[in-house]
């Protein structure tokens, strides 16, 4: 299989699983129940539960043990994105293609939709903890990225530096590592906890890096990109006055900061045994992105 058949096969085995879950809410008002699907069911990259999976691919760990967390990730991934968007964050309209969620919904309902996301990702990880002590310590660890340690201090951070202009690299990235880098450490670091702490530094060091480099071509995006392609706003992080790769290092410099990352990542994946092909491809993927 090439790298777009095996990244369609992790696709399509995690969109069963999230499908299952979308098909199974039943929370009431109705409003509720269609705003958390509308966000979950556009569409993505999904590249976080793809991660999951080809991390657990890679150590040699059974994807029903993972894919729970997959779909916990995608659910948090999703509430930060609803909030991300929001009029008093970055005040976006689109998001994966079509309004956000709060231009359907409301303000209000999208705030909602998100911490419901948030809630019940929160019950799903809750109940994997009964598998065993390396479940609770891969739950921990989402909690972890996902909250006052990670995103939500990356966000808090990215918020306050709207319009600062002191280009301080330390600055920089505490918010990539935060806001961005640590829900795309958590599936692969989830992985490794998962399979006895298989290759622990390694990954992590994988993952840090990805991060980086991930939101480095999130903010190329946003001057180089097509909307047609990403299905988000462009020219944002300027409008917005982001404190982005692009603002410290100019677009040159942030495409030189990504190839240095890309490498980085594949000398990373070369200490580690087994079929890295996949992840490799993945790499490149992430620093050659359109969407
Ligand atoms: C967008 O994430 C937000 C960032 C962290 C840069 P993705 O680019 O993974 O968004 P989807 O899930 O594909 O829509
Ligand atoms: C968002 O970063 C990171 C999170 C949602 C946590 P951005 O604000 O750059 O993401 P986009 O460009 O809106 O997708
Ligand atoms: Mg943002
Ligand atoms: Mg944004
Ligand atoms: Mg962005």
């Amino acid at each position: 299989m090439n790298f777009n058949e095996k990244y369609g096969a992790y696709l399509d085995e995690f969109n069963t699983v999230l499908n299952e879950f979308c098909n199974g809410l039943d929370c009431r008002p109705e409003v509720l129940k269609e705003s958390l699907k509308y966000s979950l069911q556009l569409g993505g990259k999904r590249i976080r539960p793809v991660l999951a999976l080809a991390t657990a691919d890679l150590l040699g760990l059974e994807s029903r043990k993972i894919i729970n967390f997959a779909l916990a990730l995608e659910l948090i991934h999703t509430y930060s994105l609803i909030h991300d968007d929001l009029p008093e964050m970055d005040n976006d309209d689109y998001r994966r293609g079509k309004p956000s969620n709060h231009k359907v919904f409301g303000v209000g309902n999208a705030v909602l939709a998100g911490d419901g996301l948030l809630n019940t990702s929160y019950s799903i990880l809750l109940k994997e903890c009964r598998n065993g002590a390396e479940y609770v310590s891969a739950s921990e660890y989402i909690c972890h990225c996902a909250g006052v340690y990670g995103m939500i201090a990356g966000q808090s951070a990215d918020l306050l530096h709207e319009n600062d202009k002191s280009f301080n690299e330390l600055t920089l990235n505490f918010i990539y590592e935060n806001k961005t880098g640590k829900l795309i450490m958590a599936p692969i670091v989830t992985a490794s906890i998962l399979s006895g702490g298989k290759y622990y530094s390694e990954l992590k060091a994988f993952g840090r890096d990805l991060g980086e480099l991930f939101q480095i071509t999130d903010d190329i995006l946003d001057v180089e990109g097509d909307f047609s392609k990403l299905g988000k706003s462009v020219g944002k992080d300027k409008e917005e006055g982001k404190y982005t790769s692009v603002a410290v290092y100019g677009l040159d410099g942030a495409k030189i900061r990504a190839d240095v990352l890309a490498e980085r990542c594949r000398a990373v994946l070369e200490g580690i045994d087994g079929d890295r092909g996949f992840l490799v491809g993945l790499v490149n993927y992430v620093r050659n992105r359109k969407n």
